[in-house]
């Protein structure tokens, strides 16, 4: 009877007799660091025989926990499940993962004539954003991570509901919402304090939807200038105001055209523009500044808010009739403290990203500090875990894993969970960028263009930094 020995004995076998007489010299040898990243095993249903670390740390899947597991559930693009089944190849086809193009190729694996499954690999296509990366000195895996990160397509939605980790009920329900509302053509309003997610449901729900295949436009309200909203939402003709471009400009909702239109922060949408933005959703039609003629457009709205859009209308800040046009479909995140059941898959699903982005080298939590962590209020939600993730890997810096004592001081008291406020955060954010800039200048031996390179900001922005956090 053969064993799981002998199988792995015969594949090493089979690797061997592949080669021939060809050494495996580091060039060959790269040739397997694929099972790394980017690669699939379907067999003819469609469940899953391998799938690389990459793709099952992004799922939160531990190492081999996808076997058995089904293709369809995890991946909407269902090539792979076609050509297992068909056993016709797609290769070097360009496909959109999580917003950025990448080249897919899937093959039928077939044995003494019969189609047993099918391989899909993925190469990447966005060659000019790899050589530009600044993380491009790592490996290939840190070039994923840096053009997932560092260059983001224009207008498309960069994320999937598989990004949004957590199983508790809470987030599972309102994931599910989410993807029964995406399907919809309704208004969508996403609520929850600040850092919970919103904008990453807000690129899942787009993806979701039939209009995955148009643009995703993000607007951020608060960042618009004042006398420049009405321009940028609407867009103007040529002329139509001193300083205003010769060729005019189509503005957010044009160019959300056959897509979504995300208005990010809708509650800082001043006063004097929220008629003319409830026109606009309700008749679908908009006319530029300075033009006497309409235009249709076809977009969806998805709206989010960390404030309390009905105390702004009792306020009198926010129309009535405008709340309730874009609260047709409300969805709601609920902060971390109330999921703490998350915790640990948020915290250990992040530390690879993490680690690569801060090239630090754990690879566990230890239980007693996944319990401070549990028990900690996070004002900030999963952006505070985040940070606290990094300023943590650079605490246990060269150990493997985060202990209790890599933890920042205020997890570790309890007392100081209930004074934590925003102020406390932005020292979080700038401690985790103090020792990162450390960290960097003592790896590089204080050459601050090559520590800039590392942390991936510009030469002036480090200076910048340094100057900000009195560092200089
Ligand atoms: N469930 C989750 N799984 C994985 N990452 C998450 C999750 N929720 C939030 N994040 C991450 O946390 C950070 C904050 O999320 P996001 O920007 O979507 O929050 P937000 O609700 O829009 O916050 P704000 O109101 O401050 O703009 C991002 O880096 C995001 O990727
Ligand atoms: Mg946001």
């Amino acid at each position: 009877m053969s064993t799981p020995d002998d199988a792995w004995l015969n594949v090493l076998k089979k690797i061997r007799e592949g080669l021939g007489n060809y050494d495996p010299v580091p060039v060959v040898a790269e040739l397997f660091r694929f099972l790394d990243e980017g690669l699939v095993l379907v067999d003819t249903e469609g469940r899953m025989a391998f799938m690389d670390r990459l793709s099952e740390n992004s799922f939160g899947l531990p190492p081999g926990g996808a076997k058995g597991l089904m293709f369809q559930d995890f991946f909407r693009d269902l090539g792979l499940l076609e050509v297992a089944k068909t056993g016709i190849p797609q290769v070097g086809r360009v496909q959109e993962i999580r917003g950025a193009k990448r080249l897919v190729t899937r093959l039928p694996i077939i044995k003494d004539r019969q189609l047993i499954g099918a391989l899909g690999t993925i190469v990447f296509h966005d060659l000019e954003g790899i050589e530009n990366s600044p993380l491009r000195i790592g490996s290939h895996r840190l070039r994923m991570f840096s053009v997932k990160n560092n260059f983001p397509a224009q207008n498309a939605a960069q994320y999937t509901f598989a990004d949004i980790l957590g199983k508790s009920p809470s987030l599972t329900e309102t994931k599910e919402r989410a993807m029964r509302a995406a399907l919809t053509d309704c208004n969508l309003l996403i609520t929850g304090e600040s850092g919970t997610g919103k904008e990453l449901l807000a690129h899942s729900i787009h993806q979701f939807s039939k209009r995955s295949g148009g643009p995703f436009v993000r607007v951020n309200c608060p960042s618009i200038p004042f006398d420049l909203v009405e321009s940028e939402l609407f867009g103007y003709e040529r002329g139509a105001f001193t300083g205003a471009r010769e060729t005019g400009q189509r503005g957010k909702f044009e160019l959300a055209s056959g897509g979504t239109i995300f208005l990010d922060e809708i509650s800082a949408m001043p006063l004097t523009i929220q008629a003319k933005l409830l026109r606009v959703i309700q008749e679908k039609e908009l006319e530029p500044l300075g033009s006497s003629v309409t235009r249709r457009i076809d977009f969806r709205l998805v709206a989010a808010t960390n404030v309390d859009l009905l105390q702004l209308v009792q306020e009198g800040k926010f129309r009535a009739d405008l709340y309730y046009r874009v609260t047709s479909v409300p969805i709601s995140l609920s902060p971390l403290r109330e999921r703490h059941e998350d915790i640990p898959l948020l915290a250990q699903s992040l530390l690879p990203g993490i680690n690569q982005k801060l090239c630090g080298a754990v690879r566990s939590i230890s239980a007693e500090a996944i319990r401070l962590m549990s028990i900690y209020r996070w004002p900030g939600n999963v952006r505070e875990l985040i940070n606290v993730l990094e300023q943590s890997v650079l605490n246990a810096h060269p150990k493997q894993e985060i202990g209790a004592e890599h933890l920042p001081a205020f997890l570790k008291t309890g007392k100081a969970n209930d004074v934590m406020g925003e102020k406390a955060i932005r020292g979080i954010v700038a401690d985790a960028e103090r020792k990162a800039i450390n960290y960097a200048l003592e790896k590089t031996g204080g050459n601050k263009k090559k520590a800039a390179e590392l942390l991936g900001v510009s030469r002036v922005g480090l200076y910048e930094k340094l100057r900000r956090l009195r560092m200089t």
